[in-house]
């Protein structure tokens, strides 16, 4: 598969989720995220072009990687994964770039990656990223919840750049319909990740 026309469909990528061994945790995250994604790609739409089934199926995705590590190689391992799957580059790039708020070559070099940029660049890498972040496990956070689990990386820490600057674009993309509090939902069952991933 070589084209954003080859995506898998939604009860393909799902069953590839299972297929390849991840937890019904990550599942449920995923199914949420995917949600999240396709809300702000539609709303994105009315202004601009976006690829809502790359989204879907990038959503539903893009933690593939934690069949193996829920470490920070996870987004690389999972665009690997997909990469022997045939699946599209578009699709593999967008599971490659999701972690953090993007990582770059220096800090993926002091994390112990390849140092190359692992930054999302298409409008739906970047929905998929920021959308992962306003889900900690299967619960739905706010944008200033989220950015505070950056924070927790220190205070300076670039990243909290990074998804400042992220949020922001987004709103711009959406015309400001989403504001760090319109996607709140909640799952008690959820537990909360302290890292954002
Ligand atoms: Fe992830």
């Amino acid at each position: 598969m070589n084209s954003v026309s080859n995506l898998p469909s939604r009860t393909e990528a799902l069953n590839t989720l299972r297929e390849i061994g991840c937890s019904e945790s990550v599942i449920n995250h995923s199914l949420l995220v995917t949600k999240i994604a396709m809300e702000i790609a539609s709303s994105i739409s009315r202004r601009r072009s976006v690829n809502l089934h790359l989204v879907e199926i990038g959503g539903l995705l893009h933690d593939i990687g934690r069949s193996t590590t829920h470490g920070v190689r996870h987004g690389l391992v999972g665009s690997e994964i997909l990469e022997k799957l045939d699946y599209p580059h578009t699709l593999v790039q967008l599971v490659r770039n999701h972690v953090g708020a993007g990582i770059p070559h220096e800090e993926a070099k002091a994390l112990g990656l390849r140092p190359t940029d692992y930054l999302p660049t298409t409008v739906e890498e970047k929905v998929v990223c920021y959308a992962d972040k306003l889900v900690s496990g299967s619960n739905g956070v706010t944008f200033e919840e989220a950015l505070k689990s950056f924070e927790n990386l220190g205070p300076r820490h670039p990243a909290i750049a990074r998804f400042r600057a992220l949020h922001q674009e987004l709103v711009e993309l959406t015309g400001g319909t989403i504001n760090g509090t319109g996607t709140r939902r909640e799952n008690p069952s959820g537990k909360r990740r302290q890292v954002p991933d």
